[in-house]
């Protein structure tokens, strides 16, 4: 489903030089960092790494994140009846940048057990988010997955925060 309103593209140079800008501006947006974990239709675990994770909701509890239609795990998102958001902590930003990492062994090292609904979670997180896939928007090159919170489990440990391309702690 797509909601969008009417635009004119911007001239070539004009539009370049916002696109550099933009990235600038969002990179010195500091966010938290979360891995989005699930299962394909054969059984394989996927996942991927998302700064783009936010609250949207609490009556019912819902959040959205955006996933890149061109990820390789894009398809088995799109199919998921339910997903996992892990809240990546500080001493573990490894884990972030090798689920930003496509082609690797993402699931490799023993980090992961598995949820009731048989998804792999990283029970270490700085809190971890069972979701049920709510709706889905296609927008631009990416997919909107908006899920409902139906479990969720909080840890006292320092959670990365991703800002100006670089991983880094709160101070105490
Ligand atoms: C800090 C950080 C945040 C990211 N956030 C997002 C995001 O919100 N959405 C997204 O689609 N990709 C995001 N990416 C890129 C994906 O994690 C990466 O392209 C991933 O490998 C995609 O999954 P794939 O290996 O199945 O293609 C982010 C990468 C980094 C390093």
């Amino acid at each position: 489903m797509t909601h969008a309103l009417p635009h004119a593209a911007a001239p070539a140079p004009f539009a370049e030089e916002l696109s550099t800008r933009f990235r600038e501006a969002m990179a010195s947006y500091p966010s938290g960092v979360t891995v989005v974990t699930t299962t394909d239709d054969q059984g394989a675990w996927r996942g991927f790494t998302a700064t783009s994770f936010c609250s949207l909701s609490v009556d019912p509890p819902l959040v959205l994140v955006c996933l890149a239609r061109t990820a390789q795990c894009h398809t088995a998102f799109a199919k998921a009846d339910s997903w996992v958001v892990q809240v990546v902590p500080h001493r573990r930003a490894d884990l972030a940048t090798r689920f930003a990492t496509r082609g690797v062994d993402k699931f490799g090292g023993g980090d992961f057990t598995v949820t009731a609904a048989g998804h792999p979670v990283f029970e270490e997180a700085a809190a971890v988010m069972e979701c049920e896939s709510y709706v889905r928007y296609d927008v631009a090159d990416h997919t909107i997955l908006v899920g409902r919170v139906r479990d969720v489990r909080v840890r006292e440990v320092a959670p990365a925060v991703y800002f100006r391309r670089g991983f880094h702690a709160l101070p105490d």
